[in-house]
């Protein structure tokens, strides 16, 4: 799905905002932006409408990481599942990358302009921001990792044609 009209919308929004507030107990990490009016990002970008039917979204936010700030690896303590969509500004360089537990195999999420990544939140996830600002459109759902497990979403957005 593209999601062009969202992402220039969000970003926008985020290069204005002048409140950013610490997110987690990590000193050096992501800001998120308050959230974002739900009804004009269903405007924008109508596959969430779809989405939200299936599993209810419970807000919409820019996170915005400075040069050089890193998020430690971790696994999210509440959600189990969330998307993701970058919104490209300046030239900037950073890296999102997911260690299987088992195997120990690395994997780098490779964002492109203007796509949305469904993702698992219970997979350990690091991410380090090299270069320039980096913002990224963050949808949470309502429910916590114990009712809306990542495969349990998969699925269902599978039968929606999203995915
Ligand atoms: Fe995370």
């Amino acid at each position: 799905m593209d999601a062009t009209a969202l992402s220039e919308w969000a970003l926008a929004e985020a290069l204005v905002r002048e409140t950013w507030y610490d997110h987690f107990a990590f000193k050096a990490g992501p800001r998120p932006s308050g959230p974002l009016p739900l009804d004009k990002c269903f405007e924008l970008c109508p596959e969430l409408v779809q989405i939200n039917n299936i599993a209810e979204i419970q807000h919409i936010g820019v996170i915005k990481m400075a040069p050089g700030d890193f998020y430690k690896m971790h696994t999210d303590t509440v959600r189990g599942v969330g998307i993701n969509m970058m919104v490209f500004d300046e030239h900037s360089s950073s890296l999102c990358a997911f260690v299987n537990r088992e195997t120990f195999e690395t994997e780098k999420l490779d964002y492109q302009p203007n796509t949305m990544y469904l993702f698992n939140t219970q997979i350990p996830h690091t991410i380090f921001n090299f270069e320039g600002y980096r913002y990224m459109l963050a949808v949470s759902f309502l429910l916590p990792k114990e009712l809306l497990p990542y495969r349990h979403i998969k699925k269902l957005i599978r039968k929606i044609n999203l995915a």
